[in-house]
């Protein structure tokens, strides 16, 4: 109360803001940028946390300035200054409203979030503080990731504004039934970033480590003395090993995805409805000609097809739907290319002439589709727009799918948006730019193979279900159900899908939900991730729902959204997060814009009026009855649940891919250097012009092979075991080395810079002793109770258990943090990792960013070995037959030391070289 005067707001409707990223490193230093994701059945969970130094006499103001995924919502704020936290609270908006009102006449309000680009929001804020005191900021944001065009993708967005010597980014996506494909893309993900990048995988999980040198952090593709600036895209995709689909069962709370891909696609009747007003003119009417193009090329030719133009006139090309053939694709293209800006806008007559269409051509087994493409409102014709929804919706008559597709940023999105959702369509917006052709393309294609038609998803024994029917599914989605578990009664819990294939009735039955044993540790310790999916999908849909409702109903529907986003602290278009901070500090807001609202140009604070509206989710969901109040019964927390897990799946490329057996039945290690890349390229999907994010959807590039690993194993004298990529395989090498060795683990030849370690002699897994020597007169020491730096004459210690400890010189950074000894020079990267097992600690060193892509000497400067199985228990290594042994081993690089299935050889097959070349005498 008293140290809190004043109240700053973030709510997702106003706006203003100046979105320049601050540059004020001089006076301020953000001397660590951590950002955390845990994904866990899809359900994303991020911490962003910025912890800064004003170093000058005075106070100073010091910015938060992050950019966030659109489609997430936030769902906590905390500042710590000294020994004081600032905790956002969520609050209806309108009360909020009333204290920012408050506040604002007083004459202390600046905004706070924006709009930034396509995917991103912008989330700013500001505190003063006093001179040579440090605070930190921590935003956590939590969405849903939906499956487009066969994948997954986890946009984070690393902008802090300076070049920061401890930045780095740690995922861990766990998906119990496995993770078939994953992949690291985005401008800090590839190229010469693809160093400071290792990923790790065991089955269901896999990690990505993104630790950039301060050096990268200047020189990557459009950063520089403002540090890092760019996206980094994680995109996978999960086993399916039942078509019925997977529930899983936590808390109370059940999720199902439904995926079936054994199905044969559907043959489709599709118009296009194509706005050729005036307000197409230039570049737009060329890119849609060159989207059609290309569209025509794709069509089956079991699909009918139908092309209509509309300005204030409409101008189908032929009256009737043709067939896809050969002919008729060539007359058509020719009509295509021949397609001019003309009038104004008659999109009443346009879809009603396309519905007409469609209702002319009955056919069995069929999908019809009607697409939209229009850049302006009705201007001719109807131009009553609640008149036209009406008319569109009757005509109709949810008999199939509309999809609205707004071009640029004058259309009336809402009313797009609000069409397409009547008529179990989703509107998506063509953003103007030079890849407008892809992104229509990109639409076309998550909309091109339709697998099933009039999807029902019943469910007994569970109330408060999230949308359950769904017009169509197309290959490459996912349709998601979630809901709770009638008096968590799972004995009485079934669910059935039925729905129309290619030739005939469907239903799936019987997906027995599975509870999960192997849920990660860290997950199982936190509230219920499952009900937080549950309640985060159902507030998405409400908010569609709401944007079609009026009256009473529409209240109804806003209630049910307030009361989840009080209980499970959403910030989303009803409420807002209150703040409050510092005595006399100015009262701050902000704004979660409307979807396609023009960022701010200029950073002149600008108030925008309130809206209500969400911004629009990009999944294909198609709007249905089901929706069931949602309204939260606390469910019990209890493990996951583990379904078929059958794993395998197997990794490709380079990149160490670990299979099943997240089991503990060995105690192993393994410390890995994966390559990033590998497994992209060759399980990426060919899906040309999916990401609607193209900016930073660098070619792919240079694969760099990167490897090697460790570990070892429990009892005293028993060896230690390392954990070895293999290029090109899933299941890695590992191989033994004896306890109590001292070995070579890097030497980089360039800097001189060498690391060496001392396995441990009696008991513990890993390393007793590990030594950096970075030039003739300094090295750094660690041991499992301190850490010693060695410069000349000056000796300096640090023990394990020390907060924060953290020495820095113009070459050197090492950091201290929770058994993680975080090492940064100009070439390279290191973590050293605390590890406990059985009453005993050991070290285990990973490098996060090495200092070459070439072999160097030491164990871990190897280059992943290529190896061919020739025949259970053979392997082909480097024209050798070896023998080897399916084994395991824990992959100690990684802080939850995971269990890893490898393929255990000799050290001298694995190494190429004898013991004696990788030990020393003399750490
Ligand atoms: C601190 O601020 C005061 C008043 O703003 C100014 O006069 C003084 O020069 C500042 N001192 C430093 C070290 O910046
Ligand atoms: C659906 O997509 C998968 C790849 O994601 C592909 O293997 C399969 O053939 C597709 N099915 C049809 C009917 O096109
Ligand atoms: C499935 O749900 C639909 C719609 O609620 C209902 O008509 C149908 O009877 C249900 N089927 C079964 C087998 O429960
Ligand atoms: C990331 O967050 C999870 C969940 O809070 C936590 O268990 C894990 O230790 C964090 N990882 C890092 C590297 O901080
Ligand atoms: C959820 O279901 C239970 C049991 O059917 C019901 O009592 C509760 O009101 C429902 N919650 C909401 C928000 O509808
Ligand atoms: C050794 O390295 C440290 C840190 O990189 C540097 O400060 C020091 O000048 C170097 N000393 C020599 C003799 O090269």
């Amino acid at each position: 109360m008293d140290q809190a005067a004043v109240v700053f707001i973030f709510s997702l409707l106003l706006i203003g803001l100046h979105s320049s990223p601050s540059v004020k490193s001089n006076n301020w230093e953000i001397y660590s940028f951590h950002i955390n994701t845990t994904v866990t059945s899809r359900y994303a969970i991020t911490v962003i946390t910025s912890r800064v130094a004003n170093s000058r006499d005075n106070s100073t103001e010091i910015d938060f300035h992050v950019k966030i995924p659109k489609t997430a919502f936030i769902s906590k704020f905390r500042m710590t200054i000294g020994e004081q936290t600032y905790d956002g609270v969520v609050k209806e908006k309108e009360m909020a409203q009333q204290q920012y009102t408050q506040a604002v006449s007083r004459g202390q309000s600046t905004g706070l979030v924006s709009s930034v680009g396509r995917t991103l929001e912008d989330f700013k804020t500001s505190v003063t503080v006093a001179a040579h005191s440090k605070v930190t900021f921590e935003l956590t944001y939590e969405e849903l990731l939906s499956r487009r065009l066969g994948k997954y993708e986890l946009l984070i967005n690393a902008q802090p504004g300076q070049i920061v010597k401890d930045f780095k980014i740690d995922v861990n996506i766990y998906e119990k039934t496995g993770i078939n494909f994953h992949e690291v893309k985005g401008s800090l993900g590839e190229k010469d970033m693809a160093s400071a990048v290792t990923t790790t995988r065991a089955d269901e999980q896999v990690w990505v480590h993104f630790y950039p040198t301060r050096d990268q952090q200047m020189q990557c593709d459009g950063c520089g003395e403002t540090g890092l600036k760019g996206n980094l895209k994680i995109h996978y995709d999960v086993n399916r090993p039942q078509s019925q689909g997977d529930v899983t069962e936590h808390g109370g709370y059940f999720v199902h995805f439904f995926a079936p891909v054994d199905l044969p696609r559907i043959p489709k009747n599709v118009v296009f409805l194509i706005d050729q007003s005036g307000s197409m003119h230039g570049r737009k009417i060329e890119q849609t000609r060159d989207a059609l193009l290309k569209i025509l090329d794709d069509l089956a030719e079991d699909d009918y097809f139908g092309l209509i133009l509309f300005d204030s006139k409409v101008s189908p090309w032929k009256h009737e739907l043709l067939q896809a053939n050969h002919n008729n694709l060539k007359r058509a293209k020719d009509f295509v290319r021949r397609i001019v800006d003309r009038g104004a806008t008659d999109i009443n007559a346009a879809v009603l002439k396309g519905v007409e269409m469609i209702n002319k051509h009955p056919r069995e087994s069929s999908a019809s589709i009607l697409i939209l493409l229009t850049d302006g409102d009705p201007t001719s014709g109807e131009t009553n727009q609640g008149k036209i929804q009406s008319n569109v919706r009757e005509a109709i008559g949810k008999k199939f799918p509309l999809y609205c597709l707004g071009f640029g940023l004058d259309v009336n999105f809402e009313f797009l948006q609000k069409m397409a959702q009547e008529n179990s369509g989703v509107g998506r917006r063509i953003y103007e730019d030079s890849d407008a052709a892809l992104q229509l393309k990109g639409f076309y294609e998550e909309v091109a193979t339709p697998l099933l038609t009039s999807v029902q998803m019943n469910y007994t024994g569970a109330t408060n279900l999230t949308q359950t029917t769904f017009s169509h599914y197309y290959n490459g989605s996912e349709i998601v159900v979630a809901g709770q578990i009638t008096d968590n009664n799972i004995n009485d819990f079934t669910t059935e899908v039925i729905a129309i294939s290619k030739h005939n009735k469907v239903m799936y039955r019987d997906t027995t939900p599975t509870k999960d044993e192997k849920l990660p540790a860290d997950l199982s310790g936190k509230e219920n991730f499952l009900q937080r999916l549950w309640a985060c999908l159902t507030v998405k849909q409400l908010l569609e729902k709401e944007l079609m409702l009026s009256g009473e109903e529409k209240e109804a529907v806003r209630k049910m959204v307030l009361d989840l986003s009080l209980k499970y602290s959403f910030v989303t278009p009803l409420t807002s997060m209150v703040v409050t901070k510092p005595e006399g500090e100015d009262t701050q807001v902000a704004n979660k814009p409307k979807e396609g609202e023009k960022p701010p140009i200029t950073s002149r604070r600008t108030m925008l009026k309130l809206h209500v509206q969400s911004s629009p989710s990009m999944r294909l969901a198609q709007h249905g009855p089901g929706y069931v109040l949602p309204q939260s019964r606390q469910g019990k927390a209890m493990r996951g649940s583990s379904g078929g897990g059958a794993g395998g799946g197997g990794g490709r490329g380079r990149s160490f891919q670990g299979p099943p057996g997240f089991s503990m039945e060995s105690h192993s290690h393994f410390l890995s250097m994966p390559a990033l890349h590998g497994v992209a390229s060759r399980s990426r999907p060919a899906y040309p012009g999916t990401d609607f994010d193209l900016f930073d959807d660098v070619p792919e590039s240079a694969h760099l092979p990167l490897a090697t690993a460790v570990s070892a194993t429990l009892t005293p004298g028993t060896p230690v075991r390392f954990l070895m990529t293999a290029e090109g395989q899933s299941l890695p090498l590992c191989f033994d080395i004896p306890a109590g060795h001292s070995v070579r683990l890097l030497q980089d030849p360039t800097s001189g810079l060498s690391m060496n370690g001392e396995l441990t002699s009696e008991g513990g897994n890993g390393f007793q002793r590990i030594i950096i020597h970075v030039n003739a007169s300094m090295t750094i020491e660690f041991d499992t109770v301190k850490i010693t730096v060695k410069d000349g004459q000056d000796t300096v210690s640090f023990m394990w258990t020390d907060k924060d400890a953290d020495h820095t010189t113009d070459s050197l950074s090492l950091i201290i943090r929770d058994n993680e000894a975080d090492i940064t020079m100009t070439t390279i990267r290191a973590v050293i990792l605390l590890h406990w097992q059985d009453g005993k600690s050991f070290l285990w060193p990973a490098v996060r960013k090495r200092p070459s892509e070439n072999a160097i000497p030491g164990i871990m400067g190897k280059l992943p070995v290529a190896y061919e199985e020739i025949q259970p228990a053979k392997l082909r290594i480097q024209g050798q037959e070896v023998d080897a042994t399916s084994d395991s081993a824990k992959d100690y690089s990684i802080k939850a030391a995971p269990q890893v299935r490898c393929q255990l050889v000799e050290l001298k097959f694995a190494l190429q070289g004898e013991l004696s070349e990788f030990t020393v005498l003399q750490l």
